[in-house]
């Protein structure tokens, strides 16, 4: 087999610094592809909120400048290791860039957005400065999202030949930003490259729809956000650019890490389970769960939600159908933060029920792990949805996923209604109404013990290991 050496470009890894699925997906996949063949390394900035211990030793691999403004900015990328792991990381060190704030900033300020665009122009102008000098040479350059959706463009600009992946996590990201400016910012001029010409009317560059241009290879992380990106519904605009792509748009489902993800194993569990003793488990997890955050025992069914608070993860259609919970003796638990007026809605919406329903706005990993460890279903309404790693944490986990039917979700949770094999529950209108025949349901099959524990067993069944996929990702390689 030929041994493929894979240069991974993100702004987020798990488990150094995570905004969403994004890090756990750059995180996971570079150990998955190892055994077959794939030597995959990681680059990411050096941020101020990336602390030295988490990053642990380093060694710097190469010390440069980088024309910026008019200027140049010293770099350097330290060479270290991803936390328990073999997987190298190179860190982009610049101080200046990457420093302040947080990973994007705030996005919806315009200050924000521009700071953020400078921080990841200038980290893909960087990227495609240094890979050439690196003494470990990659064969194929991925890049995630718009945050590095330039390097390609950029290599191209540089004179480098390289072959380059782009992967789409999510279409709504683009990095839009005067184009006239940017040239500006990379000390080019105008008009000189083609790679680097605007796109639209406002003489704006667009980084992803660069990088979906310039890219050898573009993919996203399911095959139904694939077709969807192809229409004007879901595309934000960019379903010509896709749609023009001469090898199509490849669909290519997220694992998740099923050696850390593991109910058997996880140590935030009072009760680890098997398939075989899965009900018995997770009584016990509940009662446990529900003490913790101040909610009532009870004896019908656990509904969490986990996940980032924002218009696309559909948790508005919430509200609507507590007083439906409440009165099967439900509780609802929230964990997750994101955009303030949501994060807003949904404390507004609970704080009517305190002995039912419970929000956290705040991510934290092991409140998760105790969640999917107790929960019986688990919702992620979506408006759309490219993967989506919640809900195979929750099959993992044995939660059964109400979700809707887009993107990811329609890729992996079958609805138990129409699939003897089904795991889930799903529903197609985004409303209210649609949420609650699920649900309504949902909460029959709770009620017949032997159906739901069955229903429980095959969602833990369900493959939502890296295996499958990372093979897929090797075939992409040799496409690039
Ligand atoms: C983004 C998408 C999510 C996907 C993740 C990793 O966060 O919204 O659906 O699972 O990226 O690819």
């Amino acid at each position: 087999m030929n041994q493929h050496r894979v240069l991974f470009v993100a702004s987020e890894v798990t488990p150094l610094i995570k905004v969403g699925g994004l890090a756990d997906v750059v995180g996971a996949l570079p150990g998955a592809l190892a055994p077959l063949g794939v030597e995959a390394r990681i680059c990411i900035p050096r941020y101020g909120a990336l602390s030295s211990v988490a990053m642990g030793e380093t060694k710097n691999v190469l010390t440069t400048t980088i024309p910026w403004k008019g200027r140049s900015i010293g770099v350097s990328l330290l060479e270290g290791r991803l936390p328990n792991s073999s997987v190298i990381v190179y860190y982009m060190d610049a101080p200046e860039m990457f420093s302040a704030g947080g990973v994007y900033y705030e996005h919806d300020t315009e200050h924000g957005t521009r700071l953020a665009m400078e921080r990841f122009v200038f980290f893909s102008w960087a990227v495609a400065h240094c890979t050439p000098r690196l003494s470990w040479q990659p064969d194929v350059v991925h890049c995630h999202d718009w945050h590095a959706a330039a390097v390609p463009a950029m290599l191209t600009v540089l004179g480098e030949q390289r072959h380059t992946v782009l992967t789409i996590h999510n279409i709504e990201g683009q990095g839009k930003w005067n184009a006239a400016e940017v040239l500006q910012w990379l000390g080019l001029p105008t008009g000189a490259h083609a790679a680097l010409q605007p796109r639209d009317l406002q003489g704006n560059l667009n980084l992803l729809q660069l990088g979906i241009c310039t890219a050898s290879v573009v993919n996203t992380v399911s095959p139904t956000y694939a077709q969807e990106l192809l229409t004007p519904q879901y595309g934000q605009g960019l379903e010509g650019d896709l749609a023009r792509r001469p090898g199509g748009v490849r669909g290519i489902v997220n694992g998740i890490d099923t050696t850390l993800f593991n109910p058997e194993t996880d140590s935030q569990l009072p009760a680890r389970y098997a398939q075989d003793t899965v009900a018995a488990g997770k009584l016990i997890n509940k009662r446990s769960v529900l003490a913790e955050c101040g909610l009532t025992a009870g004896s019908g069914p656990l509904f969490v939600v986990v996940g980032r608070l924002t218009q696309q993860k559909g948790v508005d259609l919430l509200p609507g159908i507590i007083p439906d919970i409440m009165n099967h003796d439900g509780r609802l638990i929230i964990l997750g933060s994101g955009v303030p007026e949501v994060e807003q809605a949904i404390t507004t919406a609970i704080t009517p029920y305190p002995t039912f329903c419970r929000a956290f706005v705040k991510f934290d990993a092991a409140l998760a792990s105790r969640l999917y460890g107790a929960a019986d279903f688990f919702f992620m309404p979506s408006r759309f949805e490219p993967c989506g790693l919640g809900q195979l944490l929750a099959m993992r986990y044995g939660a059964l996923p109400i979700v809707r039917d887009t993107g990811g979700l329609h890729d992996t949770v079958r609805d138990i209604r129409r699939h003897k094999d089904g795991t889930g529950f799903v529903f197609t209108e985004p409303t209210t109404e649609a949420l609650r025949a699920a649900l309504q349901d949902a909460l029959r099959v709770f009620n017949q013990h032997d159906t739901m524990t069955a229903a429980r067993q095959r969602a833990m069944r369900y493959d939502c290991s890296w295996s499958r996929s990372a093979s897929t990702y090797v075939t992409l390689y040799s496409h690039a």
